[in-house]
């Protein structure tokens, strides 16, 4: 198989090329990048120069890439994606271009190619949010209701990657996945934020009252979901995955202070983000029972083995919170 990897070069996406050229190792994975800040080679140094890898460096939003890109393709998994909630709250246009113009984008030349599995990575934002005091969970068949634009860009890709199933036959999956946490993520995200600036000895900005409820999930799990879900998903079908993790900010932070033996005066209460969901929370039913997938690794356990990681990976780290991060950082945090 061939398989067309975009935003390879990112958090989950090189995870999932890890995880894949491991458990698969006779497929050939094309990596498809713009390389955007978020984008980062240094996640796949260790597997340059493997016969079955190869980079290409594009754009999702340009026809021309993508269809030179998909020649000879069997399989598109689509991670490109503008993914900061923050960041699409300072400016939305570029998340409308890449997550909403690039998935047509890329649809469209997967048509035009026959691609035979075109599978699009999705959150569980696009649902909005749940209230706290509720035990409600989002499911495959819950209403869209995106409250970021974040959220807003990739509810539309969704949409669209249902539409060109609908009207042009292509054979789709998308999956809607919690929030993600382990090695290789951008320093910008509660988890890796939190223990690289508790690993530098700086404070820890939390949002409001810091109770604000997420399902985490460990990268790899997310990996071997998707994987089931390109051997044995349903074509047209969509699958949520999450593990039962609904866990506060708050307690994550505490969590992550108790590892490295810090104390909550490392804890700084910022002003809030505008228009902030309070709960996520997912069924993972469908693909537990149709597909067999579960989660691998136990939320406390997966924190200690990423808490290791940044402690063991500070250069890759460091390099990210450069100059421009603390510009970014200061706008977002300090100056509100
Ligand atoms: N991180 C999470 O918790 C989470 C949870 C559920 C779903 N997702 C989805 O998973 C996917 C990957 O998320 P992530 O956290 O790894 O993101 P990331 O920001 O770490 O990586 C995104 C990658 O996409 C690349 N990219 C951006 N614009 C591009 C473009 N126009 N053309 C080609 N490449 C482009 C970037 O260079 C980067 O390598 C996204 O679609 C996101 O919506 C993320």
């Amino acid at each position: 198989m061939r398989i067309l990897v975009t935003g390879g070069a990112g958090f989950i996406g090189s995870n999932f090329i890890h995880y894949w050229l491991q458990n698969h190792s006779s497929d050939q994975i094309v990596n498809f990048d713009k390389l955007t800040y978020a984008g980062n080679l240094e996640n796949l140094k260790n597997i340059r120069n493997n016969e079955n890898y190869t980079f290409v460096k594009g754009d999702i939003a340009s026809s021309k890439d993508v269809t030179q890109a998909m020649k000879g393709i069997d399989i598109v998994i689509n991670f490109a994606a503008e993914t900061h909630v923050d960041r699409s709250i300072l400016d939305p246009a570029p998340f409308v271009i890449t997550n909403v113009v690039g998935t047509q984008v890329l649809l469209d030349a997967a048509a035009k190619a026959k691609i035979k599995h075109f599978h699009h990575v999705s959150t569980d934002e696009v649902f909005g949010a749940l209230d706290l005091a509720s035990r409600q969970k989002f499911s495959e068949e819950t209403n869209y209701n995106p409250r970021s634009p974040y959220a807003a860009t990739k509810a539309a890709s969704d949409h669209l990657v249902r539409a060109y199933f609908a009207t042009y036959n292509l054979p789709v999956t998308i999956s809607n996945c919690s929030n993600n946490f382990g090695p290789y993520q951008f320093p910008e995200k509660l988890i890796s934020l939190s223990i690289t600036n508790l690993l530098e000895g700086k404070k820890v900005p939390v949002y409001g009252d810091g109770l604000y409820v997420r399902d985490w999930l460990y990268v790899e799990d997310h990996a071997s979901a998707i994987d089931l879900v390109l051997q044995k998903g349903k074509i047209g079908e969509t699958y949520c995955i999450g593990q039962d993790n609904d866990i506060a900010n708050i307690e994550v932070i505490k969590k992550i202070l108790a590892i490295l033996a810090k104390g909550e005066s490392m804890i700084e209460y910022v002003k809030d983000r505008p228009g902030h969901d309070r709960r996520y929370a997912m069924d993972a039913t469908r693909i537990k029972k149709e597909l067999g997938w579960h989660a691998k690794y136990d939320f406390d356990m997966a924190l200690e083995l990423t808490i290791k990681w940044y402690q063991q990976n500070t250069k890759w780290w460091k390099k990210l919170k450069d100059r421009k991060f603390e510009e970014y950082y200061e706008e977002q945090y300090v100056k509100r």
